[in-house]
């Protein structure tokens, strides 16, 4: 979603916020821009701004000479306004009166939230004489600072957001004070990113903005102001009380911008599909054993919270989570009640933080998320903690994000940097660490034998070797994804531990191939989707040879009795053959419990080969954002 960089510097900074906006611009943006204080023949402030890709931006900026010291860049992702440019951050401030909009530009801002209330700010705003160039929430920002300027950019800042309702990471400067810039975050995420000579001082929304730059990090935490002009910085808290060094300290963080490179793939979505082996076997590296010492690993470590005394002290879970993370949540309460017993609930967080619940103490809220930055999660996660849950752990694949800083107990995913916006090796990344939140709850309440430990360990270890297998049924799904290419509806079945799975492959279709698919647990088949089933609906069967088959065989003949084309993921001992109206891959083994993490592998192939049958972007779907940072 919305991206972040800004500098204040001695050189030209302008390459640095564009190669800034480049490496975000894997969170998914429909417009971008960079603006700077240009000390040139006509010195004032100057921008460029783009509805297409940032290399475009780039082209833009060599061709107009844009240059300064002082700069900020933004890659937006549309919610108030259409995805043009006069809607492209960064906006300028430019006076009052009739001539307003001709006046050359003061302040210069860039937002990533929502303001909720910027109609009424717009309208007090207009009363005054500002003239609006934009539909965004972002421009009140900026005539909002311009109309209380006196002279000190930072006592601006400070009081604009007194009047802001809503969420916002902000960075701003003016045109006269060419060597300072302020920053502010609340609901949103800000990093200070401090340049190798000490002089130069970046912001951004996320450290992979300034990989390669500075891996000199502070982050801001909620309600933090910062004040910033070259070699120094002042950090605020949210009561403007100073913040000491100590009490926001610069860490050392590897942001690899590395993991960008493409290497021998056509997209990073298929790169990272394939990447599985490697993620699970990072994720799971170390773990020698079911010990509950696994979920305290974690940055800032909460006195108190450890992860033994919270399992102990537990009798339920409730899981939170957005999309393909709820779905890895779905799957992790099968695990959770029959292997370690415990009553477990699962919703949906945007869902969760506004309805009235019963809630439970003694519960332990579980967050997944693969960003750590996602808005509803976060919000979900704050409302249970405000209705007195304070035991919290993520299961998260950033160990520097908002999340992981805000729970308690944490198991943080190795998959690496996703950059295609459909998630797929952090979800089988998730599972894993779902897998082993399990075996540790059921171990805590009694409920794992030594035997049972070493079976499970054994099927974990095994798991790099079997999505390898796996991978390689790469050529019979091509072969499923030519019939669906020109399709534009498909079903998913599943039941049981694999229902879950049948919802994330539906999912992926439908955010890449844009190809309506839905996704049902098989026997609810006869209570209303039997309706859609004709010879031109692909449905496809997720059929491992567990305690449900038999079942699932009947759906599948009801399928098939009402001319439905099937296409079956079954398992190397399952007696299902392909025929007339029946496509089969047979998983080259049976994997037990671990199983949902080796069958939704063929489905997100099935999504990828589909989308690039039908030529869209499959990185960059229209309308997504990999970071979801507002509700
Ligand atoms: C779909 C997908 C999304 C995310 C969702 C939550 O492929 O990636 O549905 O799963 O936006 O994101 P995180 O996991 O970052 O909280």
């Amino acid at each position: 979603m919305c991206g972040i960089v800004g500098a204040v510097s001695t050189r030209n900074i302008v390459p640095v916020l564009v190669q800034g906006l480049e490496r975000l611009e894997y969170r998914g943006y429909d417009s971008c821009g960079v603006a700077v204080y240009a000390q040139d023949a006509t010195p004032g402030l100057k921008r460029a701004r783009s509805t297409a890709r940032v290399a475009e931006l780039a082209e833009q900026v060599a061709t107009t000479h844009l240059e300064g010291t002082l700069g900020i860049a933004h890659t937006r992702w549309a919610t108030h306004g259409a995805p043009v440019v006069h809607n492209a951050h960064p906006h300028f401030s430019h006076g009052t009166g009739l001539d307003a909009a001709s006046k050359p530009g003061r302040i210069a801002l860039v937002h990533n939230g929502i303001i909720e209330n910027h109609d009424e700010l717009r309208a007090a705003l207009q009363a005054r004489g500002y003239v609006f160039d934009s539909q965004t929430d972002t421009e009140v920002i900026a005539h909002l600072v311009d109309s209380l300027y006196d002279g000190d950019l930072f006592e601006a800042v400070k009081s604009a957001l007194t009047h802001l309702h809503g969420a916002y990471a902000i960075a701003v400067f003016c045109k006269d004070e060419p060597q300072r810039l302020v920053g502010a975050r609340a609901g949103s995420p800000l990093i200070l990113g401090v340049g190798k000579d000490g002089q130069e001082l970046f912001l951004a929304s996320d450290a992979m903005a300034l990989a390669g730059v500075t891996d000199q990090i502070v982050y801001l935490e909620e309600g933090d102001l910062i004040d910033m002009q070259l070699g120094k910085y002042w950090l605020f808290d949210k009561a403007r009380k100073p913040v000491s060094p100590a009490q926001r300290p610069v860490k050392t963080v590897v942001a690899h911008s590395g993991a960008a490179e493409l290497g021998p793939y056509r997209h990073y979505m298929q790169k990272e599909i394939f990447e599985q082996p490697r993620a699970i076997a990072d994720t799971l590296e170390g773990v020698e054993g079911i010990t509950p010492e696994l979920f305290d690993q974690q940055m800032n470590h909460q006195p108190g919270a450890n992860a033994a005394r919270v399992f102990a002290q537990i009798d339920s879970v409730l899981i939170l989570a957005c999309g393909t993370s709820y779905y890895s949540g779905c799957t992790a309460k099968y695990w959770l009640e029959s292997i370690a017993k415990i009553p477990t609930q699962v919703e949906v967080a945007s869902e969760y933080r506004y309805r009235d619940s019963v809630p439970n103490p003694n519960t332990l809220v579980v967050t997944i998320t693969q960003s750590g930055e996602t808005a509803d999660t976060l919000a979900a996660l704050r409302h249970a903690q405000s209705l007195g849950m304070h035991h919290t752990l993520t299961i998260c694949n950033v160990a520097t994000s908002a999340m992981v800083r805000e729970c308690s107990l944490a198991y943080v995913t190795r998959a690496g940097v996703e950059i295609g916006v459909a998630s797929t090796k952090a979800f089988t990344a998730q599972l894993a660490g779902l897998f082993l939140l399990t075996l540790c709850l059921a171990q805590a309440k009694g409920r794992l034998s030594d035997a049972e430990e070493q079976r499970h360990m054994k099927a974990m270890r095994h798991l790099p070797a079997a999505l390898q297998a796996v991978l390689a049924l790469e050529p019979q799904v091509m072969a499923w994804a030519d019939d669906f290419a020109s399709c534009e509806n498909a079903l998913f079945l599943g039941r049981g531990l694999h229902y879950p799975i049948a919802l994330e492959g539906a999912l992926k279709l439908k955010e890449i191939s844009y190809i309506h698919a839905e996704a049902y647990p098989a026997g609810e088949l006869k209570h209303g989707p039997l309706a859609l089933v004709t010879s031109s609906m692909p449905v496809v069967t997720v059929a491992p040879n567990d305690a449900l088959l038999e079942k699932l065989k009947s759906n599948m003949h009801e399928v098939r009795a009402r001319g439905g084309v099937l296409y079956v993921l079954a398992d190397a001992d399952t007696r299902i053959e392909s025929g007339e109206g029946l496509h089969v891959i047979r998983m080259p083994e049976h994997y037990g419990e671990l199983s949902p993490m080796l069958h939704v592998v063929p489905l997100q192939l099935l999504a990828y080969h589909t989308a690039c049958a039908r030529g869209t972007d499959v990185d960059k779907p229209r309308n997504l954002a990999k970071s979801v940072t507002v509700e």
